[in-house]
């Protein structure tokens, strides 16, 4: 069966895109099943160009075909960061914690509490034959200074959908039914299936 590795170490995102890809007939590693890798320098100026970059570096550490995902949060108000800086938002060592509270700080100093914004994701694919495929999604929102739930992980209690709900509200399957991680994997599946089954 087809080997393909989720070049991700957080373990969450790892969690929501095994979910929709075990409709595929292939094995799915991830970089928990290797040894610790170094992370891959993640200098492009956009999520596709940084998904790229992963997909590119752990298919050669791996010598599998990989699949990476870049993403992240745009403010409106905060003219669109944190953006390709969301996981270091706080910093080198940023965590959730210390991201979150960058992201209220940003918003205290100039005042607002609530902003528009949305969640952005990009998909690569790279097999050792050379193949590429890209796949995008986004999910629009608000961000409130105000948290609500514990499921997800990242923004997620600070991103509220139009129905009032945060994300991190939602099930790991309501989530990838409507996030920007989900309909990227939607698009990338239907690609992936016509290449492996
Ligand atoms: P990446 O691992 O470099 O793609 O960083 C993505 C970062 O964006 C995460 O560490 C989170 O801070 C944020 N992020 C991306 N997707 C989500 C999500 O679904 N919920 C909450 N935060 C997210």
């Amino acid at each position: 069966m087809k080997k393909i590795v989720l070049a991700s170490k957080n373990l969450d995102k790892v969690k929501e895109m095994r979910l929709v890809l075990k409709s595929l007939p292939i094995e799915i590693l991830s970089l928990a099943d290797f040894e610790n890798f170094p992370d891959a320098v993640e200098d492009g100026a956009t999520f596709e160009e940084n998904a790229l970059i992963k997909a590119n570096f752990f298919r050669e550490k791996t010598g599998l075909a990989t699949l990476a995902d870049d993403s992240g949060l745009e403010v409106d108000a905060l003219g669109g960061k944190p953006g390709v800086h969301s996981a270091r938002f706080a910093g080198y060592h940023a965590d959730d914690k210390t991201n979150n509270q960058k992201l209220l700080d940003e918003l205290k100093k100039i005042g607002v509490e609530e902003s528009a914004a949305a969640y952005r994701c990009a998909l690569a694919f790279v097999d050792t034959d050379g193949t590429k495929f890209l796949t995008e999604g986004k999910i629009c929102g608000k961000i409130k200074i105000v948290a609500r739930g514990t499921g997800g992980f990242g923004y997620d209690p600070y991103f509220y959908l139009d129905d009032g709900r945060t994300m991190a509200q939602l099930s790991v399957d309501e989530k990838n039914l409507i996030s920007h991680r989900g309909a990227a994997l939607k698009e990338m599946i239907l690609k992936l299936r016509g290449k492996f089954s």
